[in-house]
């Protein structure tokens, strides 16, 4: 394997504000990064912004704008927010940028022997800038049950991607995981969608339909559907077709998606690029949904989290911390302020905090800051490592806390306070509680490794207290007790 890897996230629409489902793509992606550049590998790391489509140009209409010109200003917050994250991304695309356009039509003539036209005859929603079956209409009511309005019937002359030319190559590709898509159960739920045969997809739409968009090469009544046009942000930003060094990344090695998009993923996606002649991605890491006190989030409900006030509040840390622990990473998770601050408290604050402040100290006034020699790597990292490769963070975080907990519970056992009094009458204490303090900051400095993927700033915290032969002398403490959406337990009883 090649040291250079690529991770990518889904671009989102510029039609809202960022939210914490976009914070989520940027800040797994993010974690992997992270994680492969500690091991020595280069990554490259796209986001970017999906601006063509009727969604984006409704939403400019609105604001009396020119699709083009609310894009200029609307892509602009979700690069703040991947910034807002922490996340180390290195390209960030836009598929209003003129090399992305023209790339798209390149990629629409590479397809031309698998395009046919023909009238669609069906329904189309235009918040999911998705066609759906009668199957799928009647099992909703009429009503997108994401967007809560009524589907709109269509009957058009539309261009088809012939993907059922593909429909052994990707079912086998995902069954044998030549392109795994993780976590297995949504892996299952594809194949099961496909068993049949993959179906030929609409990839355009007429002008007087969809006119924000790019144009099909050749046909000025008709516009690429904006999904190709997207999917396709993945090669364009490497350079594809005409800048050298594209093939240097792709195949990418992960694709971070939200469940709901999975089946663009896993099968539009896979049938453009073996129709253009690309390999497949190597995985899907398919995320579920964040909800917010065991309902959806929702625009109606109004129970939105936003991450930069969770950010402003808490710190980045806690934010990255909650997110990529508490949150399940292939699976759906629950945010509420109550878990939130807990957490915060309970496992940062005290757990952590305590343990690297309590350290850090005891080293002071019974050593003179001196450290005496590290053991280093006593603890098997083999888990968690085997959990950070499955793409399973929240494991790999739980096995972190594994020895966060262990360390504490060691120095509640060794009591480094009785050995330091000891001292007095006892000789051999001075070299007990030297081994005792040493083997806690190289058990602090081990979790620090660990925790760079996920706690950046943490991690270099315990890494300057702990790597020099001499503890540093300002000391601040980690994760300081906040209680801004539960009661104050310190506050005095009324
Ligand atoms: O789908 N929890 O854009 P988008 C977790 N433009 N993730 C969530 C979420 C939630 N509550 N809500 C949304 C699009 N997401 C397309 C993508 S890619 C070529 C084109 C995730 O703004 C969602 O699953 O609707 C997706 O991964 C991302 O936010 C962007 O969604
Ligand atoms: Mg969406």
């Amino acid at each position: 394997m090649g040291k250079n890897l690529y991770i990518t996230t889904a671009i989102p629409y510029v039609n809202g504000v960022p939210h914490i489902g976009h914070a989520l793509d940027y800040l797994l992606a993010d974690i992997w990064t992270r994680y492969q550049m500690q091991n020595g590998k280069q990554v490259r790391f796209q986001i970017g912004t999906d601006e063509h489509g009727n969604k984006n140009a409704m939403k400019a209409a609105t604001m009396g704008l020119t699709p083009q010109a609310y894009a200029d200003q609307a892509h602009a917050p979700f690069k703040a927010m991947a910034e807002k994250v922490g996340s180390s991304y290195t390209d960030f695309i836009r598929t209003t940028d003129t090399h992305h356009k023209a790339a798209v039509q390149y990629i629409w003539q590479q397809l031309k022997s698998h395009i046919y036209k023909d009238t669609y005859e069906g329904w189309y929603c235009n918040g999911c800038e998705q066609f759906y079956t009668d199957k799928e209409v009647q099992a909703n009511n009429g009503t997108c049950p994401n967007h809560q309005t009524p589907f709109e019937h269509l009957s058009e002359e539309n261009y088809y991607l012939r993907c059922s030319d593909f429909s052994d190559q990707i079912r086998q590709a995902i069954e044998t995981n030549k392109m795994q898509i993780v976590p297995e159960f949504r892996k299952k739920e594809l194949l099961e969608m496909i068993k049949d045969g993959v179906k030929d997809v609409s990839i355009s739409r007429p002008r007087k339909n969809l006119s924000w968009g790019v144009p099909v090469p050749d046909d000025p009544d008709q516009v690429i559907y904006v999904w190709i046009d997207a999917l396709s942000n993945y090669i364009t930003v490497l350079g594809y077709p005409d800048q050298a060094g594209y093939q240097d990344f792709w195949p990418a090695d992960v694709q971070v998606v939200g469940k709901d998009i999975l089946r663009f993923h896993a099968i539009i996606w896979p049938a453009i690029l073996l129709g253009i002649g690309l390999s497949l991605p190597k995985k899907l890491l398919v995320h579920g949904f964040i909800n917010v006190d065991g309902s959806k989030i929702s625009k109606s409900l109004g129970n939105g989290i936003d991450p930069v006030e969770v950010i402003d509040t808490y710190g980045l840390d806690a934010f990255r911390y909650f997110f990529s622990r508490h949150i399940p990473t292939q699976e759906d998770g629950d945010f509420s302020w109550e878990k939130f601050e807990s957490a915060y408290n309970n496992e940062l604050g005290n757990d952590l905090g305590n343990l690297v402040q309590r350290t850090a100290s005891m080293i002071k006034r019974y050593e003179a800051g001196v450290i005496g020699e590290l053991k280093a790597g006593e603890h098997d990292m083999g888990p968690y490592h085997k959990a950070m490769e499955a793409l399973d963070f929240n494991q790999a975080f739980d096995e972190v806390w594994v020895m966060v907990r262990s360390l504490n519970q060691f120095i509640e056992q060794v009591k480094p306070w009785e050995i330091a009094k000891a001292r007095e009458t006892d000789t051999d204490a001075e070299a007990h509680l030297s081994e005792v303090l040493s083997h806690a900051a190289g058990t602090l400095l081990q979790i620090a490794d660990m925790l760079v993927p996920f706690l950046p700033e943490t991690a270099k915290r315990m890494h300057e207290l702990f790597e020099n032969a001499v503890v540093p002398d300002e000391i601040t403490p980690l994760f300081p007790k906040l209680y801004v959406h539960t009661p104050d337990p310190r506050a005095p009883k009324a």
